[in-house]
């Protein structure tokens, strides 16, 4: 079936790769690229599908009303895949206004425009559907307790029946009250409600899933991960923040990807659904893998450069740890991880390294002009 859907954020981290699935996936659909291109977009992570004929970029702020209600109204779109966000919680420390300013009002504005162009409609919400993509982080955080005292990581059975190591003994489930502690996490938090919001009192058909940690290829290198990569690689220290004890549940962004995809089109409207894959992390664990990992592929000693890491003053209410249940999605709509983190730590150390270019451009600045050179200012 034909249908025109617009995905915000497209350019960046997580979004080019939904976008990409998508636009090869389901080549009688419409794909908008809608994104403001701040820091965090590059459309250089799209270049392998931007001559694609179901493929279109459009650059837009989502706090702009008035542009994506005419956009909806040019283009009949059917659809929203909501993830352009500010995504960064340290710049959230340093500068909450812009995270209340697009995460909240961008939110807001796209849900407006929604209503008013689908309310216009004979069918009204029938066939359409808004799905917005937050995170785990709205949750808090967790402790790392054992009701017996046995010390973490220890095994442990989640309720679709997986083994799996774990760092605590409660789970974030989708019944778990919102308590946000960064700038970052609460506007994320608030535009969730303001999406459910928008299906109790007008009746449309929204969606919210909330995701762990994602890695992989095209992450901005301020996160973790991909900033760690390449310090390694130019031998720069590593800075941990605090004494490297916090915990997150990584899952691979192509694995995101396809969660979105399985929900888009089978998820309950009105649900809220968790995504992750059962695989948590201490960063000072994940930061000795890199190493090695790095070592190993560049044909170094492995474990040479464990002298980098260099313990920094810790960010400031620094949640302890993440850990999704991820059960009701895989019981109800049979979605799987496809990778181990071994696998994808692997991938992922390869392509950033193979893909040098890439992170020259980025960590110079020089990204931000690939705009211009594509669509000459437009
Ligand atoms: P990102 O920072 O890499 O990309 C964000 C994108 O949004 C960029 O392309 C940016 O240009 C665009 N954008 C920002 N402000 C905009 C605005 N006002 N108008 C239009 N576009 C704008 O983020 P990401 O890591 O890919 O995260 C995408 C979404 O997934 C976010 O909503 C985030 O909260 C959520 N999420 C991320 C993770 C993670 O680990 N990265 C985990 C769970 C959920
Ligand atoms: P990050 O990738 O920023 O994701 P989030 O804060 O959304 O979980 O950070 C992942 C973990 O790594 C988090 O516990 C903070 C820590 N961290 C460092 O120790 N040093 C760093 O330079 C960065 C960016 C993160």
């Amino acid at each position: 079936m034909k249908k025109t859907i617009v995905i915000t954020g497209g350019a960046g981290f997580i979004g080019s790769h939904v976008v990409r699935l998508f636009v090869n996936k389901y080549p009688e659909y419409r794909i908008i690229n809608l994104d403001k291109l701040t820091y965090a977009g590059n459309l250089a992570n799209l270049k392998d599908i931007e001559d694609k004929p179901n493929y279109r970029f459009v650059r837009m702020d989502i706090c702009d009303f008035e542009g994506i209600y005419k956009l909806m109204q040019d283009e009949h779109v059917d659809g929203i895949i909501h993830l352009a966000a500010e995504s960064h919680v340290d710049r959230s420390i340093k500068d909450p206004f812009t995270f209340a300013q697009t995460n909240v009002m961008g939110t807001l504005s796209l849900l407006q425009a929604a209503k008013a162009y689908w309310e216009s409609l004979p069918e009204k919400y029938e066939g359409k559907r808004f799905y917005h993509i937050s995170t785990d982080e709205v949750y808090g955080a967790l402790e790392m307790t054992h009701p017996d005292g046995i010390e973490p990581p220890f095994s442990t059975k989640a309720s679709s029946g997986k083994h799996h190591l774990a760092y605590g003994e409660k789970f974030f489930t989708e019944e778990l009250k919102y308590q946000p502690h960064s700038p970052y996490s609460a506007a994320k938090a608030s535009s969730d409600h303001f999406v459910r919001a928008f299906h109790d009192t007008f009746g449309m058909p929204t969606i919210v899933t909330n995701c762990s940690n994602n890695y992989g290829p095209y992450q901005f290198p301020e996160k973790l991960i991909p900033l760690f990569i390449n310090n390694i690689r130019h031998r720069k220290a590593l800075p941990v923040y605090g004494k490297g004890e916090n915990v997150r549940d990584w899952l691979y962004v192509e694995d995101h990807a396809r969660a979105i995809d399985t929900i888009f089109h089978k998820g309950k409207i009105a649900e809220t659904y968790n995504i992750g894959g059962f695989n948590e992390w201490k960063n000072i664990d994940i930061i000795k893998v890199l190493i090695n990992t790095v070592d190993r592929l560049l044909g170094r000693p492995e474990g040479q450069d464990m002298d980098l890491i260099t313990y920094v003053t810790d960010r400031a209410g620094h949640d302890l740890r993440y850990a999704i249940d991820s059960s009701k999605l895989q019981k109800e709509l049979g979605w799987e991880p496809s990778l181990q983190f071994e696998e994808g730590i692997e991938k992922t150390v390869r392509w950033y390294l193979d893909n040098q270019e890439w992170m020259d451009n980025v960590t110079s600045g020089d990204y931000q002009n690939y705009y211009e050179s594509m669509y000459g200012g437009r």
